[in-house]
C-alpha cells in the first residue's frame, strides 16, 4: 500500500493529499483541546461524529447553494474536499452571548443579542487567536474589501441555515466559528466555507432544558462529550451505526 503524504496535522485533523490535484483528504481525530490545546484528551468516537455532523451541514449549504470546500465522505472518519487556500481568520457568528462575548462585555451567558453579531479572530494559536476588527484585516493585508463582503455574506447564510437546521431539532444556535478559504478557478477566485461545522466549532443549546450539547461539555467538564455530539446526531438523524452509545456495564455490588 502506498503511503500517503500529511499536509498537515492540526489539534483535530489531518490532512492529507488527496487523489485528485486540488483535492485534501480530511481525517478527523478523536483529539480533544480546549483553550488554545491547555486541556487535551481522547474522546472515543469524537471523529466518527464530527465527520458525519460536518458532512451533514456542508451537503445542507452546498444544495442551498452556499459554496463549500466539501465533496464528499470517503469513511467513517474522512471526507474529501478541495484544497483551499485558509483565510486567516476565525469567523465567529453570535446570536445569543456566550463564551468570550460574555467575559469580555460582561454580557450574562445566553442572553439573546439584538443582532447576530459577526467577529473575527486572527488564526495564530501562538497568540490565543486574539480578536481583530476589519481595519488589522484591511492594513495587514489577511483579506480584501471585497473578500470582507463576501465572508460577512457567507456567515450571515450559514447562520440562517444552521440556526433553522438547529431550531427544528430543538437546539438553539448559540455561536459558531467558521474558515473560509480561497479557490481558484482559472482566473478567478471564489470564497468557500472551509474547515468544518461540528459540536467542536458551535454552542449547541437544548431549547427546552438548556443542556449544553457541544465542545462547552468538554471545556467545562459537564459530562460524557460523545453522547452529547451522538445527541445532536441522533435529533438530525445522521447518527452513524458504530456510534450509538453502547449500554454501559452495571455494576452488581
Ligand atoms: N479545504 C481546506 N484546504 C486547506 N486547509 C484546510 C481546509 N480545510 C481546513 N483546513 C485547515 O486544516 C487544518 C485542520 O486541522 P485542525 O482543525 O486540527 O487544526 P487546528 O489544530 O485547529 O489548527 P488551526 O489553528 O490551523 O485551525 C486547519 O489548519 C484548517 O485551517
Ligand atoms: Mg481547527
Amino acid at each position: 500500500m502506498a503511503r500517503r503524504k500529511k499536509i498537515y496535522e492540526g489539534k483535530a485533523k489531518i490532512l492529507y493529499e488527496g487523489p485528485e490535484p486540488g483535492t485534501l483528504v480530511q481525517y478527523f481525530k478523536d483529539d480533544a483541546t480546549a483553550f488554545n490545546a491547555q486541556k487535551k484528551d481522547v474522546v472515543d468516537g469524537k471523529g466518527v461524529l464530527n465527520n458525519r455532523l460536518s458532512e451533514f451541514f456542508m451537503t445542507g449549504l452546498n444544495n442551498i447553494g452556499v459554496p463549500t470546500h466539501f465533496i464528499r465522505r470517503l469513511n467513517m472518519r474522512e471526507q474529501l474536499v478541495r484544497s483551499c487556500e485558509i483565510i486567516p481568520l476565525e469567523v465567529v457568528v453570535r446570536n445569543f452571548a456566550a463564551g468570550s462575548l460574555s467575559t469580555r462585555l460582561g454580557i450574562e451567558e445566553g442572553t439573546p443579542l439584538p443582532r447576530p453579531i459577526v467577529e473575527y479572530c486572527y488564526k495564530d494559536d501562538k497568540l490565543g487567536d486574539p480578536l481583530v476588527t476589519e481595519e488589522h484585516i484591511a492594513a495587514f493585508g489577511w483579506a480584501s474589501q471585497q473578500d470582507m463582503d463576501d465572508i460577512l455574506s457567507l456567515a450571515l447564510r450559514v447562520n440562517d441555515f444552521l440556526s433553522g437546521v438547529m431550531m427544528a431539532v430543538g437546539i438553539k444556535l448559540v455561536d459558531f466559528k467558521i474558515e473560509i478559504g480561497r479557490v481558484y478557478e482559472g482566473d478567478f477566485q471564489r470564497l468557500v466555507v472551509a474547515d468544518e461545522i461540528s459540536p467542536d466549532s458551535c454552542r449547541l443549546w437544548d431549547i427546552e432544558t438548556g443542556q449544553k450539547l457541544d465542545k462547552d461539555v468538554f471545556r467545562r467538564d459537564l459530562g460524557n462529550l460523545t453522547d452529547a455530539y451522538t445527541e445532536v446526531a441522533r435529533r438530525l438523524g445522521v447518527m452513524p451505526k458504530s456510534a450509538q452509545p453502547m449500554s454501559k456495564p452495571t455494576l452488581i455490588n
